[in-house]
Formats: C-alpha cells, structure tokens, sequence
C-alpha cells in the first residue's frame, strides 16, 4: 500500500493534470463504484485503473480478470497493472481512442469503470471517451464514474449529444478526499449506434428529445 501511494506520488509529481489525484482511491469509494458490477456482469472496461484500487474490488465482486480490459495512459502504472493482473488485458492507450480501436467484437461490456480525471480534460475529449466506451457497452449497460467534484463531471450538454443521463450513485464520504458516483445510462429513446454514429442494423432511433429531467438526473 506504501508502495502504491510512492508510485502515486511520483506520477502525480510527473503530470498531475493526467494522474489527477495524490493518492489512489479509498476502500470506501472503491466498493461503491463497483456496488452494481458481479460476475453476472460479463466483460467490464476500467479507464485510469492507476494502481488497480477498483480493480482488486471488481475480482472480489466474482469478475474474472479474462473478462476485464484495463486502459491506462501512465507507463508505470501499466506495467504494474501487468503484473498485478496477469490474466487481464492490459493496454497502454490514451481512453480518448477508444472510438477509433476496435477493442471488442460489437458491444457486449457489461459495465464501464472510470477513474479518469474528466475535469481536468476538454470537451471534445470527454465526448471523444464517453461516447467511445458507449460503443461497446451492451443494451443495458452503465458507466461508472467518480469525481471530486460537487457535479457530475459530464456536462449536460455532452449528456445530451450523446444521448445519455446520469444518475448520482451516492457520495464516499470516507473517502480522501470525499468522492461521488454517478452511473451514466442511454436514455430510453436512445437505442444502439455504431461507432461512426449511424444506427445499429434493427435498431429503431429517434431524434433526441429533451426529456423530462429526473430530479435524480444531474445537475449541470
Ligand atoms: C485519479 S487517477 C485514478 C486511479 C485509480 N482508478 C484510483 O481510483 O485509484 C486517474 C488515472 O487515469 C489515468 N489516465 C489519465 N488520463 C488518461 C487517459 N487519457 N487514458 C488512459 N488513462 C488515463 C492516470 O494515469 C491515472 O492512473
């Protein structure tokens, strides 16, 4: 744990606006991110694993390591992720990518896990990962989110060009600093597209209406 607050520190020294946090995720936070994932789940992406603080609870939640694809940006941290996690798939690359790789025959992920710093990130860019894991998260599917900050970090207009809505999962309290979830979904209207935007064969799209904004819903 010494050893992963080191490496931590070390990379947040090196880019902090990359690493976006000192120290890695807290117990606390690490079980709420993963609270809905099981090993019903299936394939799960892990964006930003760092030092694989989700990751460690994602396998105690029965999620096999074959079944998860970790992304991560920071070459120390990926070498790592590889030793740690020998049966996952683990792959050096920018999560803004993800639209233009081909990471999975069609969309069967389950769930999405995000530890990315998307504050410290531009618009297009949180389009370009959001809207890239979407392509391969399943009917049903969510992504899931922490942040810092006291609104979900995907704005709503990116929420509403994507198609998607957030959901505050709950806050970390325990956590340092304290942390909250959000889960983003496709909305019900919202059906399956392909990664180039055109719709997916039988899929039924209608055009994005602005639909009644659950209290839930967030608040950007
Ligand atoms: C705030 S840390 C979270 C690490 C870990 N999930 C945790 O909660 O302890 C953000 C992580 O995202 C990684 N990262 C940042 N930008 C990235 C990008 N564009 N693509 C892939 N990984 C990225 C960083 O290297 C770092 O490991």
């Amino acid at each position: 744990m010494s050893h992963d607050l080191l490496s931590f520190f070390t990379a947040w020294i090196a880019a902090p606006g990359r690493v976006g946090a000192i120290a890695p995720s807290g117990a606390a936070l690490a079980e709420l991110i993963t609270r809905d994932i099981s090993a019903d789940t299936g394939p799960v992406l892990e964006l930003g694993p760092g030092t694989g603080a989700f990751t460690y609870q994602l396998l105690k939640r029965g999620v096999r390591q074959q079944d998860l694809t970790l992304i991560e940006y920071g070459s120390d941290f990926m070498r790592l992720l590889q030793l740690r996690f020998p049966g996952a798939r683990v792959l050096w690359m920018d999560a803004a990518r993800l639209a233009s790789e081909r990471l999975y025959d069609g969309a069967p992920v389950g769930a999405v896990v995000s530890g990315l710093p998307l504050l410290n990130m531009s618009p297009r860019k949180v389009i370009s990962i959001v809207g890239g894991a979407f392509s391969y998260l399943r009917p049903g599917g969510a992504f899931y989110q922490f942040t810092y900050g006291m609104r979900c970090p995907v704005p709503r207009p990116i929420l509403d060009r994507l198609g998607l809505r957030a959901t505050l999962v709950d806050r970390a309290i325990l956590n340092v600093p304290p942390a909250a979830v959000y889960r983003l979904t496709r909305r019900p209207q919202y059906k399956l597209m392909t990664r180039d935007g055109t719709p997916a064969a039988g899929a039924n799209v209608s055009p994005i209406k602005k639909e009644r904004r659950a209290s839930e819903d967030c608040a950007v």
